[in-house]
């Protein structure tokens, strides 16, 4: 059986991946810091916060073969500039940008002995520029940038590097935001179709998918009051 982790596995995107491989007969890592919300004998699952590096490195030695890595954690924040807090920015950096990073660094001579695979979750937003997104869309702008790097310099190993920017994804990772997937569902994706791209990606061992942006066909956004 192949081995894959899977950061974020509680939750929208990352759940739905890890029960994607799962379903592909994969053996799961998932990580978050929240409890476990699948239950399947191949699944395992890792508390941890991913900004505690410590902890990083203690998973990271543990694990003795890989053969996917999904960066699929990540958080949200919206607003000017000027209104973020110094601690809020380095929570988006350390949680979009240098947790995936370390991860693939600490994982990555495992992913060359097996020839593996890491698929790196991005955004919509690495792709544009957005008003209230400059530190979100620096984070995942510097994903992107990173995985299409990391390809050039690790191609010759064998190994796959592959960005996906999803759009507008019902999951909730909009709960504690001021705006919302509307209920048209023209207007947003489902965690469900990023799994399905991540399985095409992993369907052919001979191309890579290097970047790829998922969207839906059209676009609206439901403002939300929260106090
Ligand atoms: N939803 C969208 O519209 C959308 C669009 C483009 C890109 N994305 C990206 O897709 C990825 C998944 O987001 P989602 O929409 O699925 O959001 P979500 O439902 O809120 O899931 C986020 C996941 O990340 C985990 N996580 C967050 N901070 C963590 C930390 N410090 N340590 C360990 N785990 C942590 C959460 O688990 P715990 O809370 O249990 O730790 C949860 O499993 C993110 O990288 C996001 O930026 C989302």
């Amino acid at each position: 059986m192949p081995n894959a982790i899977v950061t974020g596995a509680t939750s929208g995107i990352g759940n739905a991946i890890a029960l994607k491989l799962l379903s592909l007969g994969y053996t799961v890592k998932g990580i978050a810091r929240s409890k476990p919300s699948i239950t399947h004998t191949s699944y395992c699952h890792t508390q941890l916060d991913l900004l505690d590096t410590h902890a990083l490195e203690h998973f990271c030695k543990e694990q003795v073969d890989v053969d996917v890595l999904i960066n699929a954690a990540g958080i949200g924040l919206f607003k000017e500039l000027d209104y973020f807090t110094t601690q809020e920015i380095t929570t988006l950096l350390d949680t979009n940008l240098k947790a995936p990073l370390l991860l693939t660094n600490l994982l990555t001579s495992k992913l060359k002995r097996n020839q593996g695979t890491i698929i790196n979750i991005s955004s919509i937003e690495a792709t544009k520029h957005s008003r209230l997104s400059t530190i979100y869309t620096a984070t995942k702008s510097a994903l992107q940038a990173f995985s299409l790097t990391l390809f050039e310099e690790i191609r010759k190993s064998g190994v796959k590097v592959s960005n996906i920017n999803p759009d507008i994804t019902d999951t909730a990772f909009f709960d504690t935001l001021s705006f919302k997937p509307t209920d048209d569902k023209t207007t947003h994706l489902i965690p469900e179709q990023i799994a399905d791209a991540v399985e095409y990606i992993l369907s052919d061992n001979n191309r890579v998918i290097t970047d790829m942006t998922i969207r839906p066909q059209r676009f609206a956004l439901e403002k939300v009051k929260r106090k």
